[in-house]
């Protein structure tokens, strides 16, 4: 299918009524605190849909799409939205034309990869990663326990988070550092971010040749030596696939877990309510997941549209991101609290339709892990800051650092 006209003006289109212009940068917020969640949640008392100027996303200006039903109706509707281009490569690095499988792709292609995926993410699979959850998360706690003290961003959440992923993917876990730094780096916007994307292609490259033709274990390897339709993968899509196992999967889990302990930090009560049972920490997962959505997607029109009274023109970029559909009042009652006695609700974390996320029970099961796992071994702790903290808005909302201090264990 042919890519809809994105046109790389730095221009407003015209289309655009000047009442819903809004000056905001979504992806440069890092003012709001260290719960930025709570400042966000304030656009649903403007317009349901405004439009941002040029941002890093895309330099002629995206629409932001606040409420949950129109999220929702956006992620489903494949007609009128493509996910093409999707991940920004295109506009950094100059010639790039691979398509992130399985994000960047649409119907009817797009069905073949999830099943061809589906098995490295079932029940049975991510059960059987229980004890090797467990055992990274214990070793890890082992290490920042004895010090009485630790950042948990940069020494704990991402080591937990990419445990799991190592073995789904065939990495190796004392290679971490290097696939850690690659998501967590790129999605905080910065200055180098050309330089990590060309870099994270051409490990991308590497991987691949490392991988082809041979019998290596795990989904990466298994995605570039089997045929699909009677072909194996070309070079390009290989490379396109290997680069969104990169992306998805640990700056997500490390952020979202990142805010759990936060959280727990901050609350005697709510952690001496999760020591006693393994089934409230599940629900206060769940609790967290919807109150600190960390993940906006976004897509393309591909055929003019007009969504809650904004007419939308074919190649207009719409920033949807899950916080705001979480924290729609229309959606839940109290969205800004935290509330375990909650009736479970359609959460708007992990996307719908046919991108909804594939490594959501994983990312379930390791946030769990971690959590119990760190009240048994630390049951209190609080945070060890004087200056407030602060978290990252983008692609993915991340605390940018978490300085916690306890009894050494
Ligand atoms: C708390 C953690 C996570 C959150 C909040 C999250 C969120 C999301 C969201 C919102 C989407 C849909 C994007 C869209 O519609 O454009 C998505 C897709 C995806 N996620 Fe996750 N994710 C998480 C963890 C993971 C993990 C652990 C993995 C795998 C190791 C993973 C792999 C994927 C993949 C492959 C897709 C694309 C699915 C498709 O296009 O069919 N995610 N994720």
């Amino acid at each position: 299918m042919k890519s809809p006209d994105i046109t790389r003006s730095k221009m407003i289109p015209e289309h655009v009524p000047k009442h819903l212009l809004a000056a905001i940068d979504w992806y440069g917020m890092t003012e709001l605190g260290s719960d930025p969640f709570v400042e966000l949640a304030k656009l649903h008392d403007g317009e349901p849909i405004i439009f941002v100027g040029s941002n890093v996303r895309n330099s002629h200006g995206s629409w932001l799409i606040t409420r949950e039903a129109d999220i929702r109706t956006i992620v489903m509707d494949t007609d009128h939205f493509t996910s093409e281009n999707i991940s920004g490569f295109d506009q950094v690095i100059e010639g790039f034309n691979n398509k992130l499988i399985p994000t960047e792709i649409d119907p009817p292609d797009h069905a073949a990869y999830r099943t061809f995926m589906a098995p490295y993410f079932s029940p049975s699979r991510i059960n059987g990663l229980d004890q090797i959850m467990r055992d990274r998360v214990r070793d890890i706690i082992a290490q920042v326990g004895l010090k009485g003290k630790c950042e948990f961003m940069s020494e704990a959440t991402y080591y937990m988070a990419i445990a799991p992923w190592c073995e789904i993917m065939g990495m190796r876990y004392d290679e971490a550092d290097q696939w850690i730094r690659f998501p967590v780096q790129i999605l905080q916007y910065t200055s180098d971010r050309p330089k990590l994307m060309a870099e994270m292609i051409e490990s991308a490259k590497s991987l691949y040749l490392e991988r082809k033709d041979t019998n290596m274990a795990g989904l990466i390897a298994h995605f570039i030596n089997t045929p699909s339709g009677g072909q194996i993968p070309s070079e390009a899509s290989a490379i396109g696939f290997i680069i969104f196992m990169l992306i998805a999967g640990v700056d997500t889990v490390g952020g979202t877990l990142g805010f759990a302990m936060k959280r727990l930090a901050e609350d005697q009560k709510l952690r001496a309510h999760l020591t006693k049972g393994k089934d409230d920490v599940s629900i206060f997962v769940e609790e967290v997941l919807r109150r600190h959505a960390v993940v906006s997607t976004n897509r393309y029109v591909k055929k003019d549209v007009s969504i809650a009274g904004v007419q939308m023109r074919c190649g207009d970029n719409i920033i949807l991101p899950m916080s705001l559909a979480n924290s729609d009042p229309k959606a839940f009652e109290r969205p800004l609290e935290l509330d375990l006695a909650r009736k479970r609700g359609r959460i708007m974390t992990f996307g719908a339709g046919i991108h909804t996320c594939i490594g959501s029970r994983l990312a379930r099961a390791v946030i769990g892990i971690a959590v119990e796992e760190w009240l048994a071994a630390i049951p209190n702790f609080r945070i060890d800051s004087e200056k407030p903290l602060i978290a990252r808005v983008g692609d993915v909302i991340a605390l940018t650092s978490l300085p916690l201090q306890y009894e050494p264990i």
